[in-house]
């Protein structure tokens, strides 16, 4: 991230949310699982306003911003009260838009390049996206070698299942796994929040060991 480094739990539910109301009883799912982090993904209009819920009715959520693809989201994503910020590539534009303003932002990354162009741009965590198709924990462990002495910092995500957190918070400079597995879109629209948190509860301890 480009600013001062969140403290990220070790495994981060990426969500997408169709309808603002689900996002607090979502967010309270996560928390009773152990995993008070939700990445609200600006794939639906309802992106902003679950931000916003999920800040006022469950402040104890760590809440991001995900799929940020513009200025113009990134704006309305810090004027929602997002904490952090994700994207599956690197905007220059909207690096800036978050340095400006202290918001920690991950670009994301697949290559050598990459990780070099976001370092060059100030950011020091990264997404590695999509993690499983680039070849898993194997790849990142090879692709990030050259940066280590740097202090880079990643976060795998895409492709991602429980099974495998533990190998990819084996991957020196590994400080979070993002996926969408804990909390689907089904499980959101059906308001399947028990099976969410079970989901939580059972990847905090596949990534904690
Ligand atoms: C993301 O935006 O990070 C991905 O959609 C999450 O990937 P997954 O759905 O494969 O977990």
């Amino acid at each position: 991230m480009s600013d001062a480094p969140l403290k990220l739990p070790p495994v981060i539910p990426v969500a997408v949310v169709e309808n603002a109301a689900d996002a607090v009883p979502l967010a309270k799912a996560l928390i009773a699982g152990g995993l008070p982090v939700v990445e609200v993904t600006f794939r639906t209009p309802a992106a902003a306003d679950a931000i916003r819920a999920i800040r006022a009715e469950a402040p104890d959520a760590l809440v991001l911003a995900g799929t940020v693809l513009t200025t113009d989201q990134a704006v309305q994503a810090i004027e929602a009260g997002a904490q952090g910020a994700v994207s599956p590539g690197t905007n220059p534009e909207v690096v800036t838009v978050f340095q400006e303003r202290s918001v920690p932002f991950m670009p994301g990354v697949a290559t050598p390049t990459e990780i070099e162009r976001a370092i060059g741009l100030g950011c020091k965590r990264l997404k590695f996206f999509p993690a499983g198709v680039l070849g898993g924990p194997a790849a990142l462990k090879g692709i990030s070698a050259p940066f280590a002495h740097l202090g880079i910092e990643y976060c795998p995500t895409g492709g991602v299942a429980e099974s495998d957190l533990a190998a990819y918070h084996a991957v020196p400079g590994v400080v979070a796994v993002g996926g969408s597995w804990i909390a689907t879109r089904d499980d959101i629209t059906s308001h399947r929040w028990d099976d969410i948190t079970r989901k939580a509860a059972s990847a905090v301890s596949a990534a904690t060991g």
